[in-house]
């Protein structure tokens, strides 16, 4: 069905004190920022995902994580650093993600990307074919070119030679060239000398190499929080303050995965294909 306000021609007739004009249909604005998240590959899910409609209550670190991922988007491009959001699934860091990204591409006109991770390492793994280099670098340029990538789930996808070149030539080009970068995680970032041992840690579900860069490149934000996913329907702040409060009272969570047994780089590491040379990957014995 056609624009009732411009017959699909994109520009409505507006009259003000007396003089009549045009001006851009809300339907183009609509359309143009559809298709400006279409080519941030932002999923259709998160495509309402707007830092103004995340529900906030008394939770000081997820406050704060909001507070500075608004910052974020408002500083944006002459921030010094990216951002991790790091906690258990269902507290809204993709969502709190995606809104920074869509609020850069909206107002600051940034060429915005969205990956899952381990979709990343899939397509590129997918269009790795010795012969023919330019279907990775297809995929590759864009990531490595977007004035703000969010690579959501960092970790979700077990650690192997080739996954760390990946990742690593893709971190180490954007913080090279000072683009910056959202990462989501659900790992927590513990320090190797904490005392529980029983969860798997950020550093060693991604590797030492790209985690020290993570921490050069990155503000990391942990925070916790009531499930939104957990809500029963129709339900609103009140449910989360409830949800947050039973947490709460019920001590310290672990949500994360345990342990795999025995050592866990000799256990992963896997053939498998290699990102390509001309994005300076140098060697490795994967993949030949
Ligand atoms: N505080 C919030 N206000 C409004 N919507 C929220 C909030 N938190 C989460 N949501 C919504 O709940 C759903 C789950 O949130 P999201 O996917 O961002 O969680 P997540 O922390 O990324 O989880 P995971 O670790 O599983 O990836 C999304 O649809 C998101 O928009
Ligand atoms: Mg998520
Ligand atoms: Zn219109």
């Amino acid at each position: 069905m056609a624009c009732p306000l411009c017959d699909d021609t994109g520009w409505k007739p507006v009259e003000s004190a007396g003089v009549r004009r045009v001006e851009r249909c809300d339907c183009w604005r609509e359309g143009l920022t559809a298709r400006l998240l279409d080519q941030a590959r932002v999923p259709p899910r998160y495509r309402r995902c707007e830092l103004d409609t995340f529900v906030t209550y008394a939770n000081e670190k997820l406050l704060g994580a909001v507070k500075q991922a608004r910052r974020f988007a408002e500083e944006f491009p002459a921030n010094a650093r990216g951002l991790c959001l790091i906690g258990p699934p269902g507290i809204g860091k993709t969502h709190l993600a995606v809104a920074v990204l869509r609020r850069v591409i909206l107002t600051r006109g940034a060429r915005g990307l969205f990956y899952d991770t381990r979709d990343l390492l899939r397509v590129i793994r997918s269009t790795y074919n010795p012969l023919v280099r330019t279907a990775e670098m297809d995929i590759l340029r864009p990531v490595m070119d977007a004035d703000l990538l969010v690579l959501d789930d960092l970790g979700s996808e077990k650690t192997s030679e080739w996954v760390e070149e990946t990742m690593n030539l893709i971190v180490n080009t954007r913080y090279n060239e000072r683009r910056h970068t959202i990462f989501t995680s659900n790992y927590e970032d513990t320090p190797d000398d904490a005392g529980d041992h029983t969860a798997e840690t950020l550093k060693e579900r991604i590797g030492f190499r790209i985690h020290s860069r993570l921490h050069e490149m990155c503000d990391f934000l942990e925070f916790d929080g009531a499930d939104y996913r957990h809500l029963p329907p129709n339900g609103g702040p009140e449910d989360l303050v409830m949800q947050w409060n039973r947490m709460k009272a019920a001590g310290p969570r672990r949500t994360l995965p345990a342990k795999a047994k025995g050592p866990i780089r000799a256990q992963l590491r896997q053939p498998d294909a290699r990102p390509p040379r001309e994005l300076g990957w140098t060697g490795g014995k994967a993949g030949t």
